[in-house]
């Protein structure tokens, strides 16, 4: 099958299309024929070396895709050949075929296209543990995203607003605050030209926000516990600023702050069947009826997978990008 290989860490030009033999699915997973696979910002790391795979895994990077379920495990009771799923993979996603384990499988919603639906897994539950059960965002709340242009803080945006938050988001220019604002943010902050955490409190009248989801850190890790709220919860999912920073922790304890994180790819397959079943049943009725849109910011063939890191990497998308076979 054709698949794209990292020859070597490095840039871009390292994504090389290879004939590969086509993996056989173990007892409890499926093997997929990829129609789209979801293009992620992990996968840039770990083109770079940055982010290995677990043991056992395929070093082909791709952590979601979409398509028809092509042969099932002897153990799989849940899905047969033909099924259209959508699936979080723990690897191997750029390639025309790939495994997933049964609980990861979703069925693809109805009226989505296969290149929309290959968007969903990794954001959309990366999203939903992080601002819903680790950051518990209620209703009524004031929740803030950094990045939200990004695949994860579009779908942020609109999950908030829709479960009812007062939504802010920061980004790096303004056509992209337009964009976080078009997605249901109240307010979107140019991080370039304006300090976020002066500004939410300003629009908060002081309150600040109660949850914030930051895959920034570095010097927003103090700008974030500056605008927090009092019991207020910052989940750290990556760091594209550093991990290493230098905090003044006394607000932490003043306002009873909880700084937190979570990454969903080592996670157990419960953990992440149990997460899948949720989103099934409490978001797939809002992207089938139209309350949530996948955006789409670029769709390349596979073969052009190094074309689709150049675009992430110029930090210019605002949305999805996908790669179709
Ligand atoms: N923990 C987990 O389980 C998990 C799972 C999936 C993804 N992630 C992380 O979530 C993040 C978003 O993923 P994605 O696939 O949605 O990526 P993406 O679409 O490429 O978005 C990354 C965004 O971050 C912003 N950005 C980049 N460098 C920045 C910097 N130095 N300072 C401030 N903002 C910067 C960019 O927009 P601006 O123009 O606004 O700067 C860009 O929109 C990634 O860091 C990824 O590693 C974590």
């Amino acid at each position: 099958m054709k698949t794209i290989v990292i020859r070597e860490p490095g840039g871009p030009d390292v994504l090389t299309l290879a004939d590969l033999p086509k993996p056989e699915p173990r007892a409890e997973e499926v093997l997929i024929k990829v129609a789209a696979a979801g293009v992620n910002r992990p996968d840039v790391l770990q083109r770079m070396g940055l982010y290995p795979p677990p043991p056992g895994v395929s070093n082909v990077p791709g952590l979601e895709v979409a398509g028809g379920i092509a042969a099932v495990g002897e153990r799989v009771s849940r899905w047969k050949a033909g099924d259209k799923v959508t699936a979080l993979t723990a690897g191997g996603g750029y390639a025309e075929f790939a495994l997933a384990h049964e609980g990861s499988c979703m069925k693809a919603p109805k009226g989505l296209s296969m290149a929309e639906a290959a968007c969903i897994p990794e954001i959309f539950m990366t999203v939903w543990h992080n601002i819903f059960e680790r950051g518990a965002l209620k209703a009524g709340e004031c929740f803030l995203v950094h990045g939200g242009s990004s695949g994860i803080g579009s779908t942020a945006i609109q999950l908030a607003s829709h479960f009812g938050a007062r939504v802010f988001a920061t980004a790096g220019s303004d056509e992209k605050c337009a964009y976080c604002e078009s997605l249901g943010a109240e307010r979107a902050i140019n991080y370039k030209t304006q300090n976020f955490a002066k500004q939410i409190k300003e629009l908060t009248c002081g309150h600040g926000v109660d949850v914030i989801l930051d895959m920034v850190g570095g010097a927003y890790v103090q700008d974030d516990i500056a605008c927090a709220a009092e019991d207020g919860r910052i989940v750290q999912i990556a760091f594209l600023k550093g991990a290493k920073v230098q905090v003044d922790l006394m607000p932490l304890m003043l306002k009873r702050l909880t700084l937190t994180g979570s990454t969903l790819r080592p996670r157990k397959l419960e953990f992440k069947a149990r997460l899948a079943n949720e989103l099934v049943r409490k978001v797939w009725p809002l992207l089938e009826n139209g309350s949530l849109k996948i955006v789409i910011d670029q769709v390349f063939p596979l073969a052009h997978a190094a074309d689709a890191h150049r675009d992430m990497e110029s930090n210019l998308h605002m949305g999805k990008i996908v790669l179709v076979v």
